[in-house]
C-alpha cells in the first residue's frame, strides 16, 4: 500500500507531463456466441491540464474508453497510466486508490446519493480515503466557485439537474484528482444548463489546471474543449484543436452534423 503514495508524488514535478496515457487498448466483449471488438489498439495522450472531448457514433467504444481509462475494467492488451504510473499490473486494492485519489468521475445521470445532502455527497469520497478534515475546506472553496453554496444542505430531489451535476462536480474534485472522467455529463441537461455546466468544465480547466476527458456525441459541448478525438469502430480515427477554423468542418467530416 505504502509503495503507492512514492511515484505518485512526482506529479508535483514540473510540465508537460501526461495526465493520462493509453497504449495498444484493446477491449473485447463477448455476447453469446459473439466477439464484440470495442476497442482496437487505441494510442491516446492526454497532457495535463488539457481538455479533451471524445467523440464518435453510438457503439464506436466511447464508454469502454472511459471505463478502461477510469481503471473500472482491464483491458484485454495494452496500458493505462495516470501521471505517469502504469497501472497494469496493480492489485485491485490499489486500483481502487489510484481511482480514488487521482481520478473523478462525471456521469450524466448524476449517480447522487439520494437520501445524502449535497454537502455529504460531495464529501463522500474524501471521508472514504480518511481526509474528511482537508476536505471542508475544499468544500467550500468548490461549492463557491461552482455556485452552490447555497444548496450543500438539500438532498439530491431537491435541486435542479443542473444544480445535481454542479454537486456530482463537486464530488468528483474533492480529492484534486489528476483528471476528470466525464461521460456525456450534459445529456440530461437542457441546453442552457448544459452550457453553464460545460463553461465550468473550461473555466476549471484554463483556471484552475484541470485536466478533462469528456465523451460527448453533441458538437456544440465538443467546442468547449481544447482538443476533440473521433472514435470509429475502436479506432481513433482523427482528432482536431477547437481553437482552429477547421474545428468545425473536421467535426461535420467525422460526425456528420
Ligand atoms: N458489457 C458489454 N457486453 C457486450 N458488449 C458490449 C458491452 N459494453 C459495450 N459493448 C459493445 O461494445 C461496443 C462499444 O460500446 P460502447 O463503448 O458503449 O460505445 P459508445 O459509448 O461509443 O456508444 C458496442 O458494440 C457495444 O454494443
Ligand atoms: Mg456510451
Amino acid at each position: 500500500m505504502e509503495t503507492l503514495v512514492k511515484p505518485l508524488s512526482v506529479e508535483n514535478t514540473p510540465q508537460p507531463e501526461a495526465a493520462l496515457e493509453a497504449k495498444g487498448l484493446s477491449k473485447r466483449y463477448r455476447l453469446g456466441g459473439e466477439t464484440i471488438v470495442a476497442l482496437s489498439g487505441l494510442e491516446l495522450t492526454v497532457p495535463k491540464g488539457q481538455f479533451l472531448a471524445v467523440m464518435g457514433p453510438s457503439g464506436s467504444g466511447k464508454s469502454t474508453l472511459l471505463h478502461l481509462l477510469g481503471l473500472l475494467d482491464s483491458a484485454d492488451a495494452g496500458s493505462v497510466e495516470i501521471a505517469g504510473q502504469p497501472t497494469a499490473s496493480l492489485s485491485d486494492d490499489a486500483l481502487t486508490m489510484l481511482r480514488r485519489d487521482k481520478l473523478g468521475f462525471v456521469f450524466q445521470s448524476f449517480e447522487l446519493i439520494p437520501n445524502l445532502s449535497a454537502r455529504e455527497n460531495i464529501l463522500l469520497p474524501a471521508e472514504v480515503a480518511g481526509r474528511r478534515a482537508n476536505a471542508e475546506k475544499t468544500l467550500v472553496k468548490l461549492a463557491s466557485a461552482l455556485g452552490i453554496e447555497e444548496r450543500l444542505t438539500h438532498r439530491p430531489a431537491q435541486l435542479s439537474g443542473g444544480q445535481q451535476q454542479r454537486v456530482a462536480l463537486a464530488r468528483a474534485l474533492i480529492n484534486d484528482p489528476v483528471v476528470i472522467l466525464a461521460d456525456e455529463p450534459t445529456g440530461n441537461l437542457d441546453s442552457h444548463t448544459g452550457e453553464e455546466v460545460l463553461a465550468l468544465f473550461g473555466r476549471g480547466v484554463r483556471e484552475e489546471g484541470w485536466t478533462v476527458v469528456m465523451v460527448t456525441h453533441d458538437p456544440k459541448a465538443a467546442l468547449h474543449a481544447d482538443r476533440i478525438v473521433f472514435l470509429r469502430d475502436g479506432k481513433l480515427v482523427g482528432e482536431t484543436l477547437t481553437n482552429g477554423a477547421e474545428a468545425r468542418s473536421t467535426i461535420e467530416r467525422f460526425v456528420g452534423v
